[in-house]
């Protein structure tokens, strides 16, 4: 019997190339995962019609977790991939939490001139269920003059405080501070409220110091001051914008994992890189895999397998740290493929079982 079963979906463009080389790695440390493929992507949704199968979450709801690459591609409206698969599967499983740490690794560079990892270790915590992802609105008197789309947002009191809870909890883990990302100048009516809740929650954790800045304010301390940051919340909007900035001006986005988190492990988790399927790289063999191989890792240790994640996560930091295998995104000449079994050879040095 194996020990995990582990879904994955590939999905369109480099999630392809980078998958293959996660489950390489994975493979390498913990040999008891039983993989599932399912195909489904933008190219199924030209074939179908639908990027996933109407019970597609009930396919995978008995899954230990899923590992997805990315989805989007050239001549699909990227709404469509979005709002096909990723965003009902994060809302079928109770994915509230997208958590998204932010490093700079050994061997890479940041853009940010003289920054060193020391200064840049940043844990992004972002609402993934409700926020202004929502599909409320619509388009009114159509190709008229008067032509106006309203787009809503929506903002419950539960969604807010197991996200601001959850942040806190990751703070106290860490080095006890705690930014909120805010905008209450502009969203007169969400923002105050997601302020509110947040003070509210941040009484019963006097140990995390804590500040509120304006999203575009705290934009510019991630750039100017990472050093001064340890755990960041934010809406979904927010946190998404956020975290492509913070990674980068760290190593890059192919070097920045995620995880949709059910923190109540009622249903699977789903781990992807921050990234999307670069179509302008995809199919060449030259996409960095460590962004989903971190995922992996961030997979493991969900998974209570902490030995294995930690195995994975210094292969990587090894071999960037070595710099002799890198893709071109880093400078080198290595394929995805190479980089990727470097590591995995790598992890499997480490483990220990
Ligand atoms: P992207 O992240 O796919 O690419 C942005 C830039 O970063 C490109 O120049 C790309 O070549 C580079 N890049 C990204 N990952 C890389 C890696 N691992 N190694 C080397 N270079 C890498 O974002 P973009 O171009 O805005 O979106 C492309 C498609 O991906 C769209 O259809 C979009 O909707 C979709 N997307 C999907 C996501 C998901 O499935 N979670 C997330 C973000 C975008
Ligand atoms: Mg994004």
């Amino acid at each position: 019997m194996p020990r995990y079963r582990i879904a994955t979906i590939p999905g369109d463009g480099i999630g392809v190339d980078v998958t293959v080389e996660a489950v390489k790695v994975l493979n390498a440390v913990l040999p008891d995962i039983a993989w599932t493929e399912f195909d489904w992507s933008c190219e199924q949704y030209l074939r179908t019609g639908a990027m996933m199968p109407e019970d597609g979450p009930r396919q995978l709801a008995d899954f230990d977790a899923i590992l997805l690459g990315a989805v989007g591609f050239p001549g699909v409206a990227d709404h469509i991939s979005l709002w096909g698969l990723l965003i009902p599967l994060r809302r079928a499983f109770g994915q509230y939490v997208n958590l998204r740490p932010v490093r700079l690794l050994p061997g890479t560079e940041s853009a940010l001139r003289g920054r060193t990892a020391d200064d840049l270790d940043i844990l992004i915590v972002r609402e993934n269920s409700e926020g202004e992802y929502s599909a409320i609105g619509g388009t009114h008197n159509p190709g008229r003059p008067d032509e106006f789309v309203v787009q809503e947002s929506i903002f419950t009191r539960t969604g807010c405080e197991r996200i601001i809870r959850y942040a806190f909890e990751q703070a106290r883990g860490r080095d006890r501070k705690l930014c909120s990302a805010t905008k209450s100048n502009g969203l007169i009516h969400s923002m105050p409220y997601w302020d509110s809740i947040f003070e509210r929650i941040a009484a019963e954790y006097p140990e995390v110091e804590t500040r509120q800045m304006h999203v575009d304010a705290l934009a510019a301390e991630i750039v100017l001051h990472p050093d001064r940051l340890d755990v960041i919340v934010g809406s979904n909007l927010f946190g998404d914008i956020l975290s492509d900035l913070a990674a980068a001006v760290t190593g890059g986005l192919g070097l920045a994992p995620s995880g949709n988190i059910n923190p109540a492990r009622d249903a699977p988790s789903m781990f992807e890189a921050v990234h999307g399927s670069a179509p302008d790289i995809a199919g060449r063999g030259i996409a960095d895999p460590v962004a989903q191989i971190l995922a992996g890792a961030m997979m493991l240790a969900h998974l209570g397998e902490s030995a294995a994640a930690a195995a994975v996560d210094r292969a990587v930091c090894d071999v960037l740290a070595e710099g002799a295998v890198r893709t071109p995104d880093l400078g080198g000449t290595a394929t995805t493929a190479e980089l990727g079994t470097a590591i995995a050879e790598r992890a499997a040095a480490l483990v220990t079982r």
